[in-house]
């Protein structure tokens, strides 16, 4: 089982960036810590993040037939992307949108997703853990 763990602009700054709303862990230490999982889980993780919604719509794309699952925090175009709706639609690859924050306790605008609806659930509000649960829900899904 191969699982995409896709991420969205800004993810880059992890650690430094309003660490009271996105914690001190960097997008690296995210990723070492959901490989031990894969590891266990005998899963094989890719990870991917862009600053750029066109860059995140061709991995979507190029997706297909080499993953058999995503994993996905969109982060800002979470609000504003029919582009990524769309891809994720398109290819039809099972996805769970996840964040690290909760979105529906924020801004008005943050609260409205509209890759969501694209996805088969959505994981938001516990940290580094929403990776984990993300990955968990996805392996869990596809074994069914
Ligand atoms: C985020 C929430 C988004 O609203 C925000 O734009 C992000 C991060 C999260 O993980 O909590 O960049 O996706």
């Amino acid at each position: 089982m191969k699982i995409l763990i896709l991420n969205g602009p800004n993810l880059n700054l992890l650690g430094t960036r309003e660490p009271d709303k996105y914690g001190i862990q960097t997008l690296q230490d995210i990723e070492n810590y959901i490989r031990t999982i894969a590891l266990k889980e005998n899963v094989e993780v890719d990870f991917y993040q862009s600053n750029i919604e066109g860059e995140i719509v061709n991995k979507i794309q190029s997706a297909k037939n080499n993953y058999d699952g995503i994993v996905m925090n969109p982060a800002a175009y979470t609000h504003t992307s029919v582009a990524i709706r769309d891809a994720i639609l398109a290819v039809q690859i099972p996805t769970v949108e996840i964040h690290l924050s909760n979105i529906h306790t924020r801004e008005d605008f943050r609260k409205i997703s509209l890759t969501a609806p694209a996805c088969i659930g959505q994981i938001t509000g516990f940290g580094a853990n929403s990776y984990k649960l993300g990955l968990i829900a996805i392996i869990d899904f596809l074994k069914k």
